[in-house]
């Protein structure tokens, strides 16, 4: 069976402890997207560990993992990455291949991406990382692929520096490099878990454009990121916090507004309590109350199976919790979610208030545990999406999860 889990807001949804909690019955983990922009944390055993490039499954000893097509791959961090883990006791040898078709991200191309986003009018905030240059060079058709390291016409075409950081990396990538077709061809009878990075709302075509990433975050990204075609994806799960944030620069319609005290307050209190610092870049993420217009539409675009709620402990000690249900745009109410700018940047909330639970949730492990509060906010998301929600995560810790609908089934 083949199950896809997609971020369904602006990233950092919690899509690596889900993934982390999934992969225990999965064979196989395959992240499609990205590259060094993400940043998953998995807490196990009190222990956190932070992955940009690996994904999410490589902390079982027993599971192999891919890095699909669909990625850019920072070499020189990937490898920092696999030290980081072997110096944790992880072993990774053995079990961390990369599509032969995955593009590579050349040092320059950070310094690059930097002065690009500089320079522009309206700068997206990136996480500079070269992301979005691979991307370009990659639609270019000039970029440089895992299954071009050892076509020796390719390889003369560099020089100086790029050809000194070819040539460093280049055994280890070709030992690591697979057909990804062949080997999910072979494996089409085991669990395999598609691992998605950054969201819906950053994926390049149904993001909010242009403050968007550069790949495809979207739940097709699982099928062209990773050599299988979209009829083999027997599921779809979009993870979403219980409120919203976001990194970088672009409208965010139901961001906690600074000039208002109770906003503020709520602000600093999601913030801290959720840990809303980016694991890549360490900027303090923007937060907001849960942008449901925004949600529908990621259920929508990626064809969503169902839903998982993350951070929803967060809202445990506050007496009232909100969530915007349509925007006032100009004195039009809109629920479709829309893609211009203006709009979005011009759109005010309309929220809807929920009563709080004012109990920690952090030892539940059964819905119908839930407070009444609690499963009615719950209750309330799932029926304006139109959408189950089937897992639950009350905590950080891999245990502090429960399902209410089987994944792998
Ligand atoms: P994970 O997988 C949150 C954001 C950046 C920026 C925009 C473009 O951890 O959820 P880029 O460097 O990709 O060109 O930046 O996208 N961004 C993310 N925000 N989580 C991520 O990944 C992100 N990856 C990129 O902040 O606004
Ligand atoms: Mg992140």
């Amino acid at each position: 069976m083949k199950v896809v889990v997609i971020g369904a807001q602006w990233g950092d949804e919690g899509k690596g402890k889900i993934v982390d909690y999934l992969a225990e019955d999965a064979k196989y983990v395959v992240r499609y997207a990205g590259g060094p922009n993400a940043g998953h944390t998995i807490v196990v055993d009190g222990k956190q560990y932070a992955l940009h490039q690996v994904p999410s499954g490589i902390l079982y000893k027993d599971k192999s993992v891919f890095l699909g097509a669909g990625m850019v791959i920072d070499p020189e961090a990937l490898f920092n990455e696999l030290q980081m883990l072997k110096d944790n006791g992880i072993d990774w040898e053995g079990r961390v291949f990369i599509s032969d078709r995955a593009h590579i991200i050349l040092p320059r191309y950070r310094e690059m991406d930097k002065k690009r986003d500089a320079e522009r009018k309206r700068p997206i905030g990136t996480t500079g990382r070269g992301i979005g240059i691979a991307y370009a060079e990659k639609a270019h058709r000039d970029g440089i692929r895992l299954a071009d390291l050892d076509w020796a016409q390719k390889m003369a075409e560099f020089d100086g520096e790029d050809k000194a950081y070819l040539d460093k990396y280049r055994d280890r990538l070709i030992s690591m490099r697979v057909d990804l077709t062949a080997k999910m061809h072979e494996y089409k009878d085991e669990n395999i878990l598609f691992e998605g990075a950054q969201g819906a709302m950053l994926d390049i075509d149904s993001g909010t454009y242009p403050y968007v990433s550069s790949g495809a975050s979207c739940a097709a990204g699982a099928a062209t990121g990773c050599g299988i075609g979209p009829h083999d994806l027997d599921k779809i799960l979009g993870v979403f916090k219980a409120y919203e944030t976001r990194v970088g620069n672009g409208p965010m319609p139901t961001e906690f507004n600074d000039s208002d005290a109770a906003e503020s307050e709520l602000c600093r209190t999601v913030r801290e309590t959720g840990r809303e610092y980016g694991v890549t870049t360490g900027r303090a993420r923007r937060c907001g109350y849960l942008d449901l217009v925004a949600l529908r539409y990621a259920c929508r675009v990626n064809s969503l199976d169902s839903l998982v709620l993350t951070h929803l402990d967060i809202y445990d000690p506050m007496e009232q919790i909100e969530a915007c249900v349509a925007y006032d745009i100009g004195g039009k109410i809109v629920t479709d979610f829309p893609a211009g700018v203006e709009d979005m940047e011009n759109a005010k909330p309309v929220l809807k208030k929920f009563k709080g639970w004012k109990t920690s949730l952090k030892n539940i492990r059964e819905y119908d545990k839930l407070p009444k509060e609690a499963r009615d906010y719950v209750e309330f998301i799932e029926d304006y999406c139109e959408t189950k929600v089937g897992i639950i995560s009350v905590g950080y810790e891999r245990d502090e999860t429960f399902i209410r609908t089987g994944v792998w089934k």
